[in-house]
């Protein structure tokens, strides 16, 4: 493994920077040089081929969202760069990992460490606050114990088998097809609330897929990847959607803005 090693990172709500801190701070514990990066802030072709590379994301329906497969689609040859994965979920991701890294074997990287974490569900079943925070405390163990198996070149790598080959045909179709159509993105749309609203437009500063636009109040445009930071961290709790009910955030709105 290099000693310097960048971790590229997209999280909705929080959970997978949490994830990717851990792992981060567990390699630089035993003097490796780690960053985490935002993933949206770096273009995939600019990634250094000459570290260890880290590559985390939330799961999303079984997969992640269409802007992760895009980035990691547009990775250019990894020229055997080694390269682990992890993915923060909040029950299951029927095994999707082991499929993202077959994707980046077949570029050319050599993968070291392929892992799933379950931390707090931050949709639909959201729990109380206690039980959250008693989640990220025991599975940031198993975090450390998955960095520390990478350090001694003994990575955890999850296998594919039947049942997520074909849970992951069909939920690369949803993520990357059926999210972009006109239906599902009036389903995702979010409501303003015009009266709570002050036009911060931390909004828009948050949104990864370049959706929102501020005039006066955010105007949303049809590219929603439904990643939940707009309405979990509006400081004026001006957004909603039916399909959700309770909003979910794991770091605060400054830690979410931190740009690298
Ligand atoms: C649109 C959407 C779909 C999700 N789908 C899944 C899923 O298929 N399986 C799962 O275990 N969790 C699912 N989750 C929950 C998140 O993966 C989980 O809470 C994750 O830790 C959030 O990470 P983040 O805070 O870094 O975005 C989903 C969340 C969202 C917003």
């Amino acid at each position: 493994m290099h000693k310097n090693v960048n971790i590229y990172v997209f999280s909705g709500t929080g959970n997978t920077f949490i994830v990717a801190n851990k792992i981060s701070e567990t390699f630089n514990k035993n003097s490796y040089n780690s960053t985490v990066l935002k993933m949206e802030s770096v273009e995939p072709k600019q990634i250094d081929l000459n570290s260890t590379i880290g590559i985390g994301f939330t799961t999303a329906c079984w997969n992640t969202f269409p802007f992760v497969r895009a980035w990691i689609d547009s990775l250019p040859d990894g020229n055997g760069a080694e390269t682990f994965l992890f993915t923060s979920m909040g029950d299951t991701s029927c095994g999707m990992i082991a499929h993202i890294a077959k994707i980046l074997e077949k570029k050319n990287y050599k993968i070291i460490g392929a892992k799933g974490f379950i931390m707090p569900n931050n949709f639909l079943l959201v729990l109380k606050d206690d039980k959250n925070i008693a989640r990220i405390e025991k599975n940031l163990l198993k975090v450390e114990e998955y960095a520390k198996g990478i350090i001694n070149g003994n990575g955890y790598i999850r296998k594919p088998n039947i049942l997520s080959s074909i849970a992951f045909s069909v939920t690369s179709f949803v993520t990357t097809k059926l999210w972009k159509t006109k239906l599902a993105q009036k389903i995702m749309k979010f409501k303003i609330d015009k009266t709570k609203c002050n036009g911060c437009g931390s909004c828009a500063m948050l949104c990864p897929a370049e959706n929102i636009e501020i005039k006066e109040v955010p105007q949303f445009k049809n590219k929603c990847v439904f990643c939940l930071r707009c309405v979990s961290y509006c400081p004026q709790q001006a957004l909603s959607n039916k399909i959700l009910l309770k909003t979910y955030r794991a770091v605060n709105l400054k830690d979410m803005l931190w740009k690298k």
